[in-house]
């Protein structure tokens, strides 16, 4: 693998999926692979998870970590061809990337969208530039339009927990796919559709699910991420019989960035988890708590959203030992 921004980079995602939960197993197998090797890793925006996670993942293989919080203390970069820097950039991305491909072995990276032009946004500018000049692997650590990362920790947490109730069930020759339901929630700001699209991009190249996307009209997503899955308007018709329930925010993408009016209440509760099948409750976190969900939710037993996000680390650890390889 010579770069980790989409699922389409990933030759064998149940391949991907299993060296994680093979990490998971035996953390330190491969305690020596990344030494003398160093991971930087630029976050252009905040995190919590996938920064530590990463950190914890790369130092797991033996390497070194360079954390750079470049949005808040590095030099205002510039991103554009031609630009006349005459503003308040004060460095071109084509000055700064190859600095860092001598530095580092893999240059990981965290960019927000700006929510305002989606051509830019969809284009992957950003990443894309680091790409071109640094010379090195980049991982994404969330970009404009996705979250492989995000989304692969879904997937293996998906895979243990699916596995686990297959082999407690008293029927061992089920054998069906699970139905995973992707609910938009409420929030109190534009979100960008990052997680979303890249959740069920992921989930369609897997293969492996029945899968249902629900919002309200307005808040379609991209049909290059949702081709594959069932898009239905009723939140209570697409929640019936699901295994999973993964709830996330986004806003809107025809309209970008925009917060369309919808009517009810499209908020997770136990009434609605009551419909399902007894699903697990996913979300990629930080999250809000009684906008998006109730306390009742990501306090009670159907939540899996904690050992969701322990599992970062595991997801992190076979991406760079691909990328090392
Ligand atoms: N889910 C996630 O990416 O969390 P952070 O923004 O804290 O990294």
């Amino acid at each position: 693998m010579k770069q980790f921004i989409s699922a389409h980079d990933v030759p064998d995602i149940r391949s991907l999926i299993q060296k994680a939960l093979d990490y998971k197993a035996n953390p330190w197998k491969d305690e020596t692979l990344g030494k003398h090797k160093r991971i930087g890793c630029l976050f252009l925006n905040p995190s919590m998870r996938t920064r530590l996670s990463t950190q914890v993942a790369a130092q797991q293989l033996g390497m070194e970590t360079v954390m750079f919080n470049a949005g808040s203390e590095g030099w205002a970069l510039e991103f554009e061809d031609g630009a006349i820097m005459n503003g308040t950039t004060v460095e071109h991305v084509k000055d700064a990337a190859p600095i860092m491909g001598n530095y580092f072995d893999i240059l990981a990276i965290r960019t927000f969208p700006g929510l305002k032009d989606r051509q830019a946004d969809y284009s992957e500018h950003i990443i894309q530039q680091f790409i071109k000049y640094a010379g090195i692997p980049v991982l994404s650590l969330e970009s404009a339009t996705l979250h492989p990362l995000q989304s692969l920790t879904d997937l293996v947490t998906i895979t243990e927990f699916w596995r686990a109730g297959l082999s407690n069930a008293s029927n061992k020759t089920e054998s069906r796919k699970p139905k995973i339901v992707l609910t938009w929630a409420p929030h109190v700001k534009a979100l960008p559709q990052c997680v979303a699209n890249s959740f069920a991009q992921w989930v369609n190249a897997w293969g492996e699910a029945d899968f249902t996307i629900t919002h309200p009209e307005g808040y379609e997503l991209a049909t290059e991420f949702t081709n594959g899955a069932t898009i239905e308007y009723d939140q209570d018709k697409a929640l019936k019989d699901a295994d999973f329930v993964y709830v996330k925010n986004w806003s809107a993408y025809n309209e970008y960035g925009s917060l369309p009016p919808f009517g009810g209440n499209w908020m997770l509760t136990n009434e609605k988890i009551g419909q399902t099948c007894n699903a697990k409750v996913m979300h990629c976190l930080p999250v809000r708590r009684n906008i998006e969900l109730s306390d009742e939710i990501l306090d009670g037993p159907n939540s899996i959203i904690t050992h969701e996000a322990s599992n970062r680390v595991w997801a992190a650890q076979a991406v760079i030992s691909e990328l090392l390889q």
